[in-house]
């Protein structure tokens, strides 16, 4: 059985604060949190079907509404600018913040996660995208609705990628896509980008960082995360050290290699922990699916 993986996102408030406690009850009926770990802040929740939390699997506190909550950003990363990486957008799907990156003027790929959060998918009139927004605490940039959310199989299998359609166009530069089945430069350097934590119980970024990783092994995904990582549709990315990686409300963001999205920001096991590689939902692996939706 595949376990469903949901994730904690960042909650959309102009000014970010990590919540000092976890939203009792914001789950309700989903899962419940490992009382072991219930004060971890911004880490990913697994679940399965039945509710159950996943053995060994990080779970975190859901970000409250009320207090406000950080989604995760870059750990290890330096500031940077949408005038330097105008493709990188933000998603906001309900209270959530997640990142993404414009392929076409009208398409938008993010993670699949940010937009199907309490298990379901949103309805598209909830979630918006901006660019041209380095610091997230301004009214920079272009906001646009969101007029169609594709998702990559179903809500719990395929691939963790999402096509949206805006409702009108953004008037910046795209991001190329790989052809379908184009492997990644393992152990060759990626860029990742975010507004998420900068540290695993950090607070999340007020502007877009940066942060180069290498593409990790296949071989050594697998040994760091066993049967929970999906090779297929899935690769890792970091170092085996630790220190840089992405992080809660970072995810449905670019991990962008030779000017092309190679990944899109998924989960992993706490933030930058060593041993412990970021796991990004492989973009070549389902590319002529997303392919399919970018025109009209
Ligand atoms: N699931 C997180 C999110 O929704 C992304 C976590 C990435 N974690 C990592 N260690 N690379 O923002």
């Amino acid at each position: 059985m595949r376990w469903t993986r949901i994730f904690v996102p960042l909650v959309a408030a102009a000014t970010v604060l990590v919540p000092t406690a976890p939203a009792q009850g914001a789950m309700s009926g989903t899962a419940d949190r490992a009382p072991a770990q219930a004060d971890r802040s911004w880490s990913t929740y697994h679940w399965g079907r039945s509710g159950a939390v996943q053995a060994g699997a990080e779970v975190d506190p859901v970000p409250s509404p009320r207090s406000g909550g950080v989604h995760g950003t870059i750990v290890g990363g330096t500031p940077t600018t949408t005038d330097e990486y105008p493709w990188t957008v933000i998603v906001n799907a309900g209270m959530f913040l997640c990142g993404g990156t414009l392929v076409r003027p009208n398409k938008v790929v993010t993670a699949k996660h940010c937009v199907t959060f309490w298990g379901g998918p949103f309805d598209p009139s909830s979630v918006r995208v901006t660019a041209g927004r380095t610091d997230r605490t301004t009214n920079a940039g272009t906001v646009v609705g969101v007029k169609d959310i594709w998702l990559h199989g179903s809500v719990e299998e395929g691939a963790d990628i999402a096509v949206l359609t805006l409702a009108s166009n953004l008037d910046y530069k795209t991001l190329a896509l790989p052809a379908q089945g184009e492997a990644p430069q393992y152990n060759e350097k990626s860029r990742i980008l975010g507004w998420g934590l900068t540290a695993e119980n950090g607070s999340a970024s007020q502007v877009l960082r940066q942060a180069e990783v290498p593409v990790t092994p296949d071989s050594a995904c697998r040994a760091a995360y066993g049967e929970r990582v999906d090779l297929g549709l899935e690769f890792c990315a970091g170092y085996e050290a630790g220190g840089v990686d992405t992080c809660q409300g970072d995810s449905g963001g670019p991990v962008e290699q030779n000017g092309k999205l190679i990944g899109v920001t998924s989960w992993g096991e706490g933030c930058a922990r060593p041993g412990k590689y970021g796991v990004y939902a492989r973009v070549a692996a389902v590319a002529d699916e997303i392919k399919a939706q970018l025109d009209g």
